[in-house]
């Protein structure tokens, strides 16, 4: 972070939106928490706004609220169609309006992304523009009827009243990412041949009703405006260029809305619309927000948003007239204090986003939202600022860590913010864990961020990261340490155990030198691709990332028969939930490598592996030079074992090395001992 955020030209002018007035032109887009209680939003969300609140942001829309009974999709989503809803806005609006910051309210309804069994007692049909089934839900919707459209702009605009009899700010109307309003709006799930489909006015005629409605209800005392995807990514199908543009004509020719909020996607390009690692390059919409600039003129202002990661990004689009707005929301879950940090010159402390979208990962488990690299997201009330207790002097402890991985540097960065004397020792020549193998592989270099994220601080935190250094017993002992902290992760099994065969410990065959593990496989195919033959089947249980991208490692260095190989229902199934799928599958399907799935191993016998369908289907044999396996960690518990009664003042464990998990876990661990300790 080399610029001095205070001098950036564009961003800090403040901003006239309709009635609202911004301080500044940096925003966070509405985006779901799943924090809700009895469809209603709780003292949780109160408390994640107002920490972005506090953390800088001028304008923060709330997570989409459904503004109608058949818009719900998630189990813990709120409402906005009723009076109960306005004493929690209130909360809301008075919480963040301590702080200067703008609160909107973003007003939705699923359309066909639901299930019409979501709610065991109101099981009730999707309502769509037509009866085309989402790709992700896989039910047909109702195709709306006109006293449905009817009964759905009363209730819009009914929510709108609530939102300002709150206090709060303004409305969003959703109508990007294929929810109901946007299905509308695109050609590929509007086949209507009323009034509501066909012509760029049909089409734009519900979402003006419900401005209509809605200003009825509010008139000109709160904001209103729209979201839209200016292009769903679908070719021709869908949403592209010149329908948006006379879309967007035809909405702001209105006269109703005081913005568009550009993004772009939808539900069979999601991830467009959340563009997970590596996907996108920065602000990649800003292009479309420019256009739509233009289009609109003086009639209504322009937000953008789309992995715009820094307030440099910002600044140049806000500059160059692309946007008046610019959202940089991940940036705000990863940190809710990024703005605040680079105003006071405090940006070597920001955990910044490297669009692992493990919040995305939650919100599709239909579970509460967090940032998988920072643990107070989600955990405001716990962890928020000014939680952090400071060692009371003379407490002061001398706190070694063994392991600089996720979990041992997080801990390292608060024991050592809150006054503990900390020197991490690191066997490995760099920092970071497992997180410095995943970054080797195409398209993952995003996870240097993370890594960088709990690096950056230790410095000038005062933490001795000692690398190179292998921890024991007795080098311990000789360290006179008040605790120690063992955060010595974990390392790929190469045994093949699976709970798809308990009656076995291993695969027959795997001790041959053909076979490694997926961690010791990649650091092959980093330094010698070659040396893995041309013939590899990969053997995935991890659901994730880690096998694909060693597979297109290896076609790119030259190998021709790549396979990975599952007996789960589907090849990285986990990458569905974090949006990567879409992203990575068409680039290694392209390249050659074929994805198997419902398989397992039998054995391995020299170069022949033979492999069975999991359901008593078909056996084959292939042919390879090595086979990988990619399926659990074993904890690296040795030091532990051999520490924890050797008769050390004080002794922790933490991460991994418990339990292989997630990364989310690991961090958690770290956060939370920590803080503690
Ligand atoms: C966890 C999460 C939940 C989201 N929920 C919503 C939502 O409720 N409504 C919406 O319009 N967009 C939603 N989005 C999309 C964001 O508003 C935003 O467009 C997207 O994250 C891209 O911006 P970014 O790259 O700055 O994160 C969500 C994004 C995330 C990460």
């Amino acid at each position: 972070m080399t610029t001095n955020a205070a001098e950036l030209k564009h961003i800090w002018q403040p901003l006239d939106i309709g009635p609202m007035r911004v301080d500044h032109r940096v925003m966070a887009t509405g985006h779901t928490q799943l924090y809700g209680v009895d469809e209603l939003i709780s003292d949780r969300h109160v408390a994640y706004y107002r920490e972005r609140a506090m953390g800088g942001a001028s304008l923060l829309v709330l997570e989409q609220q459904a503004a109608h009974p058949s818009g719900m999709n998630y189990d813990q989503g709120c409402i906005a169609w009723e009076p109960r809803v306005v004493p929690m806005y209130a909360k809301l609006a008075d919480a963040v309006h301590e702080f200067g910051t703008q609160q909107m309210v973003q007003l939705f309804c699923c359309g066909a992304q639901g299930l019409s069994t979501m709610f065991v007692d109101r099981f009730r049909p999707l309502w769509a523009a037509s009866p085309i089934p989402s790709s992700v839900y896989n039910e047909r919707p109702k195709a709306m009827e006109k006293d449905d459209i009817h009964e759905l702009v009363e209730h819009f605009g009914r929510s709108a009243f609530n939102v300002m009899t709150a206090g709060l700010d303004g409305v969003e109307i959703h109508a990007a990412h294929s929810q109901l309003l946007g299905e509308f709006l695109s050609p590929a799930f509007n086949k209507r041949t009323d009034e509501y489909g066909g012509s760029v006015e049909n089409m734009c005629r519900i979402v003006i009703e419900v401005g209509e409605e809605i200003r009825k209800r509010v008139g000109d005392e709160i904001a209103v405006g729209v979201r839209l995807s200016a292009d769903e990514f679908l070719g021709e199908i869908g949403i592209r260029g010149d329908d948006f543009e006379a879309q967007l004509d035809v909405l702001a020719g209105s006269g109703l809305f005081d913005y568009f909020d550009i993004s772009g996607g939808g539900y069979h390009t999601l991830h467009v619309a959340v563009a997970p690692m590596n996907a996108q390059p920065e602000g990649f919409l800003a292009p479309y927000s420019e256009r739509a600039k233009e289009v609109v003129g003086h009639r209504a202002k322009i937000f953008v948003v789309g992995r715009i990661l820094s307030l440099e990004l910002a600044d140049e689009i806000v500059g160059k007239g692309q946007a008046d707005m610019v959202a940089m929301t991940r940036a705000q879950i990863a940190d809710p204090h990024h703005i605040r940090k680079r105003r006071e010159g405090r940006g070597d402390e920001i955990v910044n986003c490297a669009g692992i979208n493990f919040c995305i990962e939650r919100l599709v488990d239909n579970r509460e939202v967090t940032c998988a690299l920072n643990p107070v997201t989600g955990r405001e009330e716990r962890w928020g600022d000014g939680t952090l207790e400071l060692v009371p002097p003379g407490r002061e402890k001398k706190v070694a860590v063994v392991g600089a991985g996720p979990a041992g540097m997080k801990l390292a960065g608060l024991a050592a913010k809150r006054g503990h004397a900390v020197t991490v020792l690191e066997q490995a020549a760099e920092p970071g864990g497992n997180f410095n193998l995943i970054k080797q592989l195409p398209t993952r270099s995003g996870w240097q961020i993370a890594i960088d994220n709990l690096t950056r601080p230790l410095d000038s935190l005062g933490v001795d990261v000692r690398l190179n250094q292998e921890a024991t017993p007795s080098s311990l002992e000789a360290g006179d340490w008040d605790a120690v902290v063992v955060a010595t992760g974990a390392t790929w099994s190469g045994s093949g155990a699976s709970p798809y065969r308990p009656e076995r410990d291993a695969i027959p065959g795997v001790d041959q030198d053909n076979v490694i593990d997926v961690g010791a496989a990649i650091r092959r195919a980093v330094d010698d691709p070659a040396s893995l033959g041309a013939r590899v089947l990969i053997l995935d249980e991890t659901a994730g990332d880690l096998p694909l991208g060693l597979a297109e490692l290896l076609v790119d260095a030259g190998a021709t028969e790549v396979e990975v190989l599952t007996p789960q229902l589907l090849v990285g199934e986990d990458t569905m939930k974090t949006l990567d799928m879409a992203y990575l599958f068409p680039r290694i399907v392209g390249k050659g490598v074929t994805l198997t799935s419902q398989y397992f191993v039998e054995k391995i016998d020299g170069d022949a592996v033979e492999v069975y369908d999991v359901w008593g289907g078909p056996r084959r044999s292939v042919t390879v030079d090595t086979v990988v396996l990619a399926q659990f960690k074993d904890p690296n518990d040795a030091l532990w074992q051999s520490i924890r009664h050797n008769g050390f003042k004080e002794v922790h464990r933490i991460g991994d090395c418990v339990a292989p998990r997630k990364p989310a876990a690991v961090v958690y661990e770290g956060e939370q001992l920590g803080r503690e300790i």
